[in-house]
């Protein structure tokens, strides 16, 4: 297991260095503003970059290849790097192949595959950013994997959250004419791999009935040659793809370790744009960096009915939080706390006493479709992923991404049935055996006799499944 060191963590995944003007426009569209620089005391406040841009160092650019061990995962990413700058939208190839996806469409008599330069694989968001994010990865594996172009069908929500992940072209999908057949999957078929121009699949997380054809082996032979995969998902189905025979000899090589598949793969594909690195940085320095040793605790409370559980919520954190000694041991400690509610931080402040707590953003409910909120849970995401010591809730994808990104095995805390009968008895806390996410959904696997899986449950989501080294 590598849980990487905090400081070169945060140091290697730099970005240019800021331009304080530029920060300073981007963070008028937040609320702003805490006098003293130990609280962060309102709503949405991210901490007033005007106080504190002399503590903010350029950072080297270094590659994001950088912490990747395995050296064949290193030259299939540059060889997919050379190809996608080759796919990209605007390129001939691209041209050419979306050209036959509006002309040739129901024609199944011509070889529109033969013909095609390129095969891709768009991507559409589902479901929340951290739901996104890991089936957007699950994505990029299936790319290297079968030779797509992975794109991206980002809305106005997700504009400006990453950088451009391949050196020298883009994976946005343009947003032309003759893309708009991407909006709106309707126009498209279930399951349509006679097509043979396009296939879609839908893998949000209440739909059982399309996952099995893609799941299974034979079928990537005929989805093979289709030109356009069109992907609808908040999956992190990667770690199917390790029960599949035909992947399954290129993923041992490309990953000795699957206990670092996400961590691998999300550093590369994620990296901060330019202001969501301006708002990590600063929260960093100037409330984080000083610290021996950083703890963060997400606290995701999925069913609260309106606030009646967060007494309950708490103390089950804080018990968690004794039993494991998370704040026992001595030194300079700063905490964490990412919330949509405001009240942990308050309570955490006031249990916690002679340690640092800081949160960045109270955004009181989750909200889909809205970039400013999408730019505060990945600034949220990023800063946990930096902590050393990671306290996340049960069942979240937001915590997934936090402690896949940081390389940290987490404590997971999981809570019983809040919203019923009594306090739901006592709450489970314990450490997950990687830092790798976990599938909520995948479908049903047949063992073969005499299988060594590659899999175990969650430790949290009973019929979900993810990666390790062994078991
Ligand atoms: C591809 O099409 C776009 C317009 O849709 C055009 O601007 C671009 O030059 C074309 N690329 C090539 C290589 O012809
Ligand atoms: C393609 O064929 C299907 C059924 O065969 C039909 O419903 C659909 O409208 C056709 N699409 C186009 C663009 O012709
Ligand atoms: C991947 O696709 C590119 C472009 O279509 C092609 O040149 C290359 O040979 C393919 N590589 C493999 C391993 O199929
Ligand atoms: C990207 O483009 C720049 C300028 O054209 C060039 O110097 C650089 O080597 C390119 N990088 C890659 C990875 O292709
Ligand atoms: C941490 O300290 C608390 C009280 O100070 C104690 O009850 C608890 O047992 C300690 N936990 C560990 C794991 O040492
Ligand atoms: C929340 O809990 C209540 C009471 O147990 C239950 O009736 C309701 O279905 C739950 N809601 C969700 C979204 O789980």
């Amino acid at each position: 297991m590598v849980t990487l060191q905090t400081r070169s963590r945060f140091r290697t995944t730099a970005l240019a260095a800021l331009t304080f003007a530029s920060l300073l426009v981007i963070i008028i569209s937040f609320s702003v503003l805490s006098r003293n620089p130990q609280i962060i005391p309102s709503s949405g406040s991210f901490p007033n970059p005007h106080n504190y841009h002399h503590t903010i160092k350029p950072h080297q650019k270094i590659s994001s290849l950088s912490r990747i061990n395995s050296p064949h995962l290193i030259s299939k990413l540059r060889a997919y790097e050379r190809h996608h700058k080759r796919c990209q939208p605007h390129s001939q190839s691209f041209n050419q192949t979306i050209h036959q996806l509006l002309t040739n469409k129901n024609n199944s008599n011509s070889n529109p595959a033969a013909a095609a330069a390129c095969n891709y694989i768009v991507y559409t968001p589902v479901n929340g950013l951290g739901n996104r994010m890991l089936s957007l990865a699950s994505a990029f594996l299936y790319a290297l994997l079968t030779n797509r172009t992975l794109l991206v069908n980002f809305g106005p929500d997700m504009t400006d959250l990453f950088r451009e992940p391949f050196p020298n072209s883009t994976w946005l999908l343009p947003k032309q004419d003759s893309t708009r057949v991407f909006d709106d999957a309707t126009t498209l078929h279930f399951r349509d791999a006679h097509n043979y121009i396009h296939y879609l699949l839908y893998l949000p997380y209440r739909c059982r009935n399309y996952e099995k054809f893609f799941f299974r082996d034979e079928n990537q032979k005929r989805i093979e040659s289709v030109p356009w995969l069109i992907l609808h998902s908040d999956q992190y189905f990667l770690p199917y793809l390790f029960l599949m025979p035909c992947f399954r000899p290129e993923l041992d090589r490309l990953f000795p370790n699957r206990e670092t598949v996400f961590h691998q793969l999300g550093r590369y594909l994620f990296s901060p744009s330019h202001q969501a690195w301006g708002f990590i940085s600063t929260f960093y320095e100037t409330f984080l960096s000083k610290a021996d040793e950083r703890i963060g605790i997400q606290i995701r409370v999925f069913n609260d009915s309106r606030g009646k559980s967060t007494p309950l919520v708490m103390k089950h954190v804080l018990s968690c939080i004794r039993k494991q000694g998370i704040l026992n041991r001595t030194g300079n400690r700063a905490v964490l706390v990412a919330s949509l509610s405001g009240d942990f931080y308050k309570e955490l402040k006031v249990n916690a006493a002679g340690v640092g707590v800081y949160q960045a953003s109270q955004e009181e409910s989750q909200r889909l479709g809205d970039a400013s909120h999408n730019m505060k849970a990945w600034v949220d995401m990023y800063l946990l992923s930096m902590c050393d010591v990671l306290l996340t809730s049960a069942w979240s994808t937001f915590g997934y991404v936090a402690h896949g990104l940081g390389g940290v095995k987490p404590w997971i805390l999981q809570i019983p049935d809040i919203g019923g009968a009594g306090d739901g008895g006592e709450a489970e806390c314990r450490r997950a055996v990687s830092a790798e996410p976990c599938f909520h959904n995948p479908p049903d696997f047949d063992c073969p006799e005499g299988f060594v899986s590659p899999v175990v449950r969650c430790e949290d989501v009973g019929k979900g499944m993810k990666l390790v080294n062994q078991h």
